[in-house]
């Protein structure tokens, strides 16, 4: 089989459950993947035979794309913020409104800080602070090892050191060292959302990554407040990615708390995604 063959067939099996463009970029990712064949190879040389491996794989992913695996968990890995990301099943695939709150936190130019990633995952948001920010020492909690393990190979693949740790953002806890910079992406999709969710998401992703019960939308939340009363630091900075239907509860919730200088900030998609306040 060719790799335009392999085009065709991929075509014909998806176009009618996949948008042309999505389509045509995951049709990149798997021949770089799986054939170490760029776009512009492709370009040049698209009648280039792949072996019988590499068809079987592909091959595959046709049928797991059918299935509604989403691709970054068929090809284990994903890019964030330029940087590339192993994933499976157990941590959520980074979202680009997540590489906006890393900005937000890289534009603020901390230095010399000890800086907390609250439901860490992959570590998309621990390592990119780490390879961004001058001199801080980052760290990462999750609450399970196999989460902690991806995030620990992220952290070798991108050659920084972060200190990723099993921890329960759930259970109190009152450190000797307290943080200067706090920041979490937790759990914010209510239970009654879910059918707003789309089947891949719903079907692939981790339940624990994203689901909160509808009777207490800001349990997270209230539970990083909690936290940041012991151990973040006076003048600290913490930074929250937010449901943009609770962002007046989770402001009123980090003014209750005594924060200051709050900010609420939109994402692309021009809905209130992210808020950031300090501590008095
Ligand atoms: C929305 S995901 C964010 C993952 C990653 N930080 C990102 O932005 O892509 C929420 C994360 O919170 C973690 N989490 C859920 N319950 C937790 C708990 N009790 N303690 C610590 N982390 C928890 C999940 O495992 C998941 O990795």
């Amino acid at each position: 089989m060719t790799l335009l063959d392999f085009n065709n067939l991929f075509k014909s099996k998806l176009s009618s459950k996949i948008e042309t463009n999505e389509l045509d970029e995951f049709f990149f990712w798997l021949i770089e993947h799986y054939c170490n064949f760029s776009r512009m190879n492709y370009i040049l040389n698209s009648n280039f035979n792949i072996s019988k491996i590499q068809e079987r794989k592909l091959i595959n992913s046709i049928d797991l794309l059918m299935n509604d695996m989403p691709i970054q968990y068929i090809i284990g890995e994903t890019n964030f913020m330029d940087l590339v990301f192993k994933l499976n099943n157990n941590v959520l695939i980074p979202r680009p409104e997540t590489e906006e709150l890393v900005n937000w936190i890289i534009n603020d130019t901390h230095v010399n800080k000890n800086i907390l990633d609250i439901g860490t995952g992959s570590g998309c948001i621990a390592i990119s602070l780490s390879k961004n920010l001058n001199n801080c020492n980052v760290s990462g909690w999750d609450f399970n090892d196999d989460i902690i393990k991806i995030a620990n190979q992220n952290a070798i693949l991108n050659n920084v050191k972060v200190l990723f740790e099993v921890s329960d953002i759930t259970k109190p806890k009152f450190l000797n060292d307290k943080f200067d910079v706090l920041v979490s992406n937790p759990p914010y999709i209510t239970n009654s959302e879910k059918k707003l969710i789309s089947n891949n998401v719903k079907s692939f992703e981790p339940h624990s990554a994203l689901f909160v019960e509808d009777n207490d939308p800001l349990y997270f939340y209230k539970k990083i407040l909690e936290f940041a009363i012991f151990n973040l630091k006076s003048n600290g900075f913490l930074y929250l990615e937010i449901n943009e239907n609770f962002s007046k509860e989770v402001l009123k919730l980090l003014k209750d708390n005594g924060f200051y200088d709050i900010q609420l900030k939109k994402d692309f998609r021009l809905k209130n995604r992210m808020i950031k306040g300090i501590k008095k």
